[in-house]
């Protein structure tokens, strides 16, 4: 039996339809990622795993039991990190985390005890006793953290939790995740960057506009598109040009450009050098690099929507 059962669920705003009939398993222990850019419906499916939303329709159930009749059978076993940060900046670290702690029913020596072993794990016992304004957004998410954590959770569920914070923090988050779940809390995380979705997690729902448009382990993800090269190609500059000379191969599948690079897909391996350098010596730009990637979860949505994970 699965932890927790998400069968067809769907939710919608009037016309908008934020999840469109998505169903997954999470199995207890594991790390279980929802990928997918702006818009894909994450933190919709997340309100409603944590009992915010009711779901037009669908069911979700937790050991079994449906949590749409029954919200309270998970309420208690569940940690929300929400993607928008809820905390009071007048008040201290360690006043925020004792009024969430309150909140989860915890008291006196035991919510104190309890708040000392947060702070442990998320890194901030030097700086409890300063006001949240005077917090880095990292260590603001590092207390969002800790609130989610102070009732000791069964399930965490984090809302993109490493948005706009120092590489310091968000090296310091994911390693608290791993941390956590080797100690036995299953995890489920939500992000648009693949890389920290492939760091942590072992099964993939990848989620677009609504709907769960592939699922599994990575190595299974990456089968979809086996065989596939993903080629990054830096220029001196880039210019439209450029671009369409490099569109106008046919056997190329994607092209997208971030910055001073070109990144392609295909699956022609042979001809593919001789073709570029070609095309690009028919404009005023020249090649600084080409480099061979092997093809990651971003590959795995590119090729399933045509669109970059991040734009
Ligand atoms: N309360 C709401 N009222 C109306 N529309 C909503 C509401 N919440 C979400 N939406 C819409 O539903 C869709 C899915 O939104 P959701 O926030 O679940 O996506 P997300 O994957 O979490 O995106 P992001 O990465 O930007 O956080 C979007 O089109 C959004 O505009
Ligand atoms: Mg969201």
């Amino acid at each position: 039996m699965a932890l927790l059962e998400v069968n067809n669920l769907k939710k919608y705003f009037k016309e908008v339809k934020a999840v469109d009939g998505i169903s997954f398993k999470v199995e207890r222990g594991e790390v279980f990622g929802l990928l997918g850019p702006n818009g894909a419906g994450k933190s919709t499916t997340i309100s409603m795993i944590s009992t915010l939303f009711k779901p037009n329709e669908g069911d979700i159930k937790y050991k079994n039991v449906s949590i749409i009749d029954n919200p309270s059978a998970i309420q208690q076993k569940l940690g929300v990190v929400p993607q928008e940060i809820a905390l009071y900046p007048t008040l201290s670290g360690y006043e925020n985390l004792k009024f969430w702690g309150h909140a989860y029913g915890l008291r006196g020596k035991e919510l104190s005890n309890r708040i000392e072993e947060v702070s442990e794990i998320i890194g901030i016992k030097d700086r409890l006793k300063d006001k949240i304004e005077k917090y880095s957004g990292g260590m603001k998410r590092r207390i969002n953290i800790g609130a989610a954590l102070l009732h000791n959770p069964e399930i965490l569920i984090m809302d993109e939790p490493t948005v706009g914070i120092d590489p310091q923090s968000r090296n310091h988050i994911l390693d608290t995740v791993l941390e956590l779940n080797k100690k036995g809390m299953t995890i489920i995380y939500t992000s648009h960057y693949m890389e920290e979705v492939e760091y942590l997690c072992t099964r993939v729902s990848i989620m677009d506009k609504g709907n769960i448009i592939a699922s599994g382990t990575q190595e299974e993800l990456l089968e979809i598109v086996k065989g596939k090269k993903k080629i990054n190609l830096r220029f001196d500059k880039i210019s439209d040009n450029l671009i369409d000379r490099i569109n106008s191969i046919d056997y190329i599948e994607n092209v997208d450009v971030h910055d001073d690079e070109i990144i392609l897909t295909t699956q022609n391996g042979e001809d593919i050098f001789k073709d570029l350098i070609a095309k690009s010596s028919e404009t005023e730009n020249s090649i600084l690099s080409i480099d061979i990637k092997k093809p990651n979860l971003e590959a795995v949505f590119l090729h399933l929507t045509g669109r970059a994970l991040r734009d």
